[in-house]
């Protein structure tokens, strides 16, 4: 049993009690490798943000859970290192079953995510309890999930939202006793998010995407006052990166994502934790792209891999200050 106290890390409980406080969410990023991790520390650490680092099982089949934990704990030197101690955490991104759960608690994760929101109602609310006893025993935070988004998600494919229920969210809160809650109100994950056609344009000709569903989050809120909720799929795809992957060889067609006003709204009410993943792969791709097509003889990859960090560790600091208001808050 390796706890992640002794690694320095800390679980979402505090990050959250502030965040709901402040009017702001914590960044929670993916990551699979050395520049994305360097990336988000030293975005965190210049913007003096707390953090959640997210591991998906993908993450954790590509890159081994073992090796991306000792990162983290790597993570927390390096972020002194480089002169600020941020608070850190280490979350399973979608986790789907009780084993891979109690697999992370065990191995110096901080927050585990239970994703049982395809299940039937009492199955999820059985299967997330399992989770949040177990987990709890070691104080690891545990994020549970209602209702379902657009897209791919744990590779179950819905075409249709299925809005979280209001009128589920008190229920299921006190019966399994997590300590956040995902919920659907229009958001999806990936780099498609709209269709055009679902879109109008603005007076500048940019295609805007429907509001995310406010009034289904306002509801939530007035039955679970003051619970820390969590938004998926909150990517923004930026359309200048999407021109350049295009520009260079690469065919993102009708790439649309959740406009940042609409997630600074979020992230001032109970929204205390933002999942970014699509847009960091928007941003390392369309630097790798460039690099390769402008410099055809390069092949050493810290020449292309060290500018697509440069564009990572842009955007996340563009995020932390200017959309989830998390900058100054560690
Ligand atoms: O919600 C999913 C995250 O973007 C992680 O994606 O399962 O491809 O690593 P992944
Ligand atoms: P995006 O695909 O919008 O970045 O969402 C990531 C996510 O929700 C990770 O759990
Ligand atoms: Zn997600």
């Amino acid at each position: 049993m390796v706890h992640y106290k002794d690694l320095g890390l800390v679980n979402t409980r505090e990050m959250f009690a502030k965040a709901f406080k402040g009017g702001y969410a914590i960044p929670a990023y993916n990551f699979n490798n050395l520049e994305q991790m360097q990336a988000i520390i030293q975005a965190c650490v210049e913007t003096s943000s707390p953090v959640i680092l997210q591991v998906s099982s993908g993450a954790r089949k590509y890159a081994n859970q073992t090796l991306l934990r000792y990162m983290a704990q790597g993570a927390v030197e390096y972020a002194a290192e480089l002169g600020k101690k941020i608070p850190i955490a280490l979350h399973l991104d979608h986790g789907d079953t009780f084993e891979l759960c109690k697999s992370c608690v065990e191995t110096g994760f901080s927050s585990v995510m239970i994703d049982g929101s395809h299940l039937p109602y009492e199955e999820n609310v059985a299967l997330t309890k399992q989770v949040v006893d177990y987990a709890h025993k070691y104080d690891v935070t545990v994020e549970g999930e209602l209702g379902v988004l657009a897209g791919i998600e744990d590779d179950v494919a819905a075409a249709e939202h299925i809005y979280t229920r209001p009128e589920d969210v008190k229920d299921f809160v006190s019966k399994t006793g997590v300590d956040s809650l995902a919920i659907s109100i229009g958001t999806s994950h990936g780099a498609n998010k709209f269709k055009p056609e679902q879109c109008t344009r603005n007076a500048d000709g940019v295609l805007v995407p429907p509001e995310l569903r406010f009034d289904i989050l306002e509801e939530i809120e007035q039955r679970i006052p003051g619970f820390p909720i969590v938004l998926h799929g909150s990517s923004s795809v930026p359309q200048d990166l999407v021109a350049v992957i295009n520009k260079y060889g690469g065919a993102l067609k009708d790439a649309i994502g959740i406009p940042e006003e609409q997630l600074r709204k979020a992230a001032k009410s109970s929204v205390c934790k933002i999942n970014i993943d699509s847009d960091g792969r928007i941003a390392m791709t369309a630097a790798v792209r460039e690099v390769l097509h402008t410099k055809p003889a390069e092949f050493d990859p810290r020449k292309y891999l060290g500018p697509a960090r440069d564009n990572l560790k842009k955007i996340y600091i563009h995020k932390n200050i200017n959309v989830l208001g998390s900058a100054n808050k560690a």
